[in-house]
């Protein structure tokens, strides 16, 4: 074999063994077999002696550079074995053997399902949506539903005050008052939203949580039309089995005035009652305050707290986890 074939050979044989070096002693083993002081390299060189002198230079170089190319493929090769197996496989490709990975993409949270749920149930019995301001005038707040100045409920203690008139709102009733000024009757709407009070959080309190209020003016509105929705409501939203019960109560906006509980039970199968929120029948004094004839009109109004609802529904028995944003907890929705 010539020397010039001789070198080929070796080029070929050594970059094919190094392909399957996995590991540092083979790597060691290849480098003393091709490059060490006895290896293949040293002797090709040591033939350029045998070899005529015109072709000296030619094959000296050849020489050269497979030795210099043996030694930048070993330095490749121990940088991948450093590396690990797994640059190895990337630099493979991509295995399409694998198995396809859905990326976890979010969704909505369980208060915004359910005020979508709420407003569509209410929608099946006539009602539109109307929105109104967080950031409410104690006219809206107070004054026009008929809680006067003196009222325990506008102490500042129990509500987040911004200025001496303007707080952030404590219920959603103020809405009522918002659609009446620009509507006239009949109305029937719901409004669900934020309210604010400055309540220490625990299990069943926050300073914010969620409210649907819920307005219907015309002729001939009763207390039957009002505990029928509401019973309607309830049944639409627990189910068909669920009871409620209404409770004689007092708000300065309505009269008569009531609490709406469902029925929940036990572990123990023994059954209690859920204050949902209030209701009753519009008092007239907030009909006249924004120019509705209150002989002409009645109508009634409620306020629903959502968490309980979903605190109800899905026996969460923190309100805190709602507001909290633990992905085990929100992932379950
Ligand atoms: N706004 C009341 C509250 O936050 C709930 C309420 C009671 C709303 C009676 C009403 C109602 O519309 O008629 O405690």
């Amino acid at each position: 074999m010539s020397l010039r074939e001789d070198i080929e050979e070796i080029r070929t044989q050594a970059l094919g063994e190094l392909e399957a070096v996995e590991a540092g002693e083979a790597l060691e083993a290849w480098r003393v077999k091709y490059l060490g002081s006895n290896g293949a390299v040293k002797a090709a060189m040591q033939r350029l002696k045998e070899v005529p002198k015109e072709q000296k230079p030619a094959l000296g170089k050849a020489a050269n550079e497979l030795k210099n190319a043996l030694a930048a493929a070993m330095q490749a090769r121990a940088r991948q074995i450093a590396a690990g197996p797994a640059t190895k496989a990337a630099g493979d490709g991509i295995d399409i053997t694998l198995p396809g990975q859905r990326p976890r993409i979010g969704h909505t949270h369980i208060i915004t399902q359910t005020v979508s749920e709420i407003c569509e149930i209410f929608a099946r019995m006539g009602f539109t949506v109307a929105t109104g301001p967080e950031v409410e005038d104690e006219d809206h707040n107070f004054n026009a539903l008929n809680i006067p100045p003196e009222h325990p409920a506008r102490d500042p203690l129990d509500n987040f005050y911004i200025d001496a008139h303007t707080m952030l709102r404590s219920q959603t009733s103020t809405v009522q008052i918002r659609v009446m000024e620009n509507t006239t009757p009949p109305v029937r709407i719901i409004s669900p939203g934020r309210v604010y009070r400055p309540d220490t959080v625990d299990a069943t309190h926050s300073f914010m949580f969620h409210q649907v209020e819920g307005l219907y003016v015309d002729e001939h509105v009763t207390m039957a039309d009002l505990k029928t929705c509401l019973d309607q409501f309830c049944k639409a939203y627990f189910g068909p089995e669920v009871a409620t019960c209404f409770r004689p109560s007092f708000f300065p906006f309505t009269e008569p005035s009531a609490e709406v509980d469902i029925e929940s039970h036990r572990p123990d199968g023994t059954g209690y009652w859920i204050e949902l929120g209030g209701c009753g029948m519009v008092d007239p004094n907030v009909l006249d305050a924004v120019g509705y004839d209150s002989e002409r009109y009645t109508g009634y109004a409620f306020g629903l707290g959502i968490e309980r609802m979903i605190q109800r529904k899905h026996a969460i028995p923190d309100i805190r986890l709602l507001f909290g944003s633990d992905i085990r907890f929100l992932h379950q929705f």
